[in-house]
C-alpha cells in the first residue's frame, strides 16, 4: 500500500530513512528540488512505494511528474530531503555505485528513444551488450522479452518500420530485458491513441503481476480509472492524494 504525505512529514522521524520505509522500495522523504534557475519543482514530497506496487503519478503540465523520476534514476538530484530507491540513498550515490543501481531500474520514455539504424533485437540487446553480457546469455534473455510485449515476429524491423505503439513496447521490452525490479515510465502512453496507450497499460500490469514495482506518470485520466491502480498527484511540485 503507497503512503503520501501532502508536502508535510508529520513529524520528525517520518524524515529517518528506516522510520517510514523499511519496507518500501522506493521512498521521497521531505524532497524539495530547485533547479539552478531557482525554478521549484519539488516541494517537500514524501512518498513510500511498496515492493510491487503500481502507482500512476497525475497532474498538470510543469506539475513535477518527470522532476520525481528524475530523481529516482539519478538524472537529477534532490536539493533537499533524502531519496531512497531499492536501499540506496540517491542523495550521496556516485559513480560505479549509482551505475549499477542504474541498471535495477528500467526505464520508459513518450519518444521511444529507440537507436533508428539498429533493429528491434538489436535495441534491446544493447543495454546487455553495453554491460558485458555474454552472446549466449543475451540471446537467452532477448526472446522472453520480446514475447512479453508481443513482438518476437518484429524482430528483425527497423524502428521506422514500425507503429508508435510497437515502438514503445519495443522500449519496454528495452527497459525490462535486464530484469530490473522496478520500472519507470514517463508518460508512455503519450503519443498514442487510446487503443496502443491500453495495450501499453497491459503489458505493465502484466509485468507488475511479475512482481516489479512499476510507477507511471500520466496526464490520461480515463487511463487511470481502466487500470484501477493507486494515484498520487503533483501540483505545482506538491504531493496530494486525491479523493477518490
Ligand atoms: N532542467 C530544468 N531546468 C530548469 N527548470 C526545469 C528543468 N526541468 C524542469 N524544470 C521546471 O520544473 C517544473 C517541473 O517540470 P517537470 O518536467 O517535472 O513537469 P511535468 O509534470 O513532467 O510536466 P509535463 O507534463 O509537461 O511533462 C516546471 O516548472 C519546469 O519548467
Ligand atoms: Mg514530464
Amino acid at each position: 500500500m503507497t503512503q503520501v504525505f501532502n508536502g508535510q512529514p508529520s513529524s520528525a522521524t517520518d524524515r529517518s530513512p528506516r522510520a517510514s520505509s523499511a519496507d518500501a522500495i522506493v521512498s521521497l522523504q521531505g524532497v524539495t528540488k530547485t533547479y539552478e534557475n531557482g525554478s521549484k519543482a519539488l516541494v517537500n514530497v514524501s512518498l513510500d512505494i511498496k515492493r510491487g506496487d503500481f502507482l500512476f503519478i497525475t497532474g498538470p503540465s510543469g506539475s513535477g511528474k518527470s522532476t520525481l523520476l528524475k530523481l529516482l534514476y539519478g538524472e537529477e538530484r534532490a536539493s533537499d530531503g533524502d531519496v531512497l530507491v531499492d536501499g540506496c540513498n540517491l542523495s550521496t550515490l556516485r559513480g560505479d555505485r549509482l551505475s549499477q543501481l542504474r541498471r535495477r531500474i528500467g526505464i520508459v520514455f513518450q519518444d521511444y528513444k529507440l537507436i533508428p539504424r539498429r533493429t528491434v533485437l538489436e535495441n534491446v540487446a544493447f543495454v546487455l551488450w553495453a554491460q558485458g553480457l555474454p552472446r549466449k546469455e543475451i540471446h537467452r534473455r532477448l526472446q522472453p522479452a520480446l514475447k512479453m510485449v508481443g513482438l518476437t515476429h518484429k524482430a528483425n524491423c527497423f524502428p521506422e518500420q514500425l507503429s508508435g505503439g510497437e515502438q514503445q513496447r519495443v522500449s519496454i521490452a528495452r527497459a525490462i530485458v535486464g530484469t530490473p525490479p522496478i520500472l519507470l515510465a514517463d508518460e508512455p502512453t503519450g503519443n498514442l491513441d487510446p487503443d496502443n496507450s491500453w495495450q501499453v497499460i497491459k503489458i505493465l500490469k502484466k509485468l507488475n503481476s511479475v512482481g516489479i514495482t512499476v510507477i507511471v506518470t500520466t496526464h490520461d485520466e480515463s487511463l487511470i480509472r481502466l487500470s484501477n491502480h493507486p494515484t498520487v498527484q503533483l501540483r505545482n511540485g506538491y504531493l496530494y492524494r486525491p479523493k477518490l
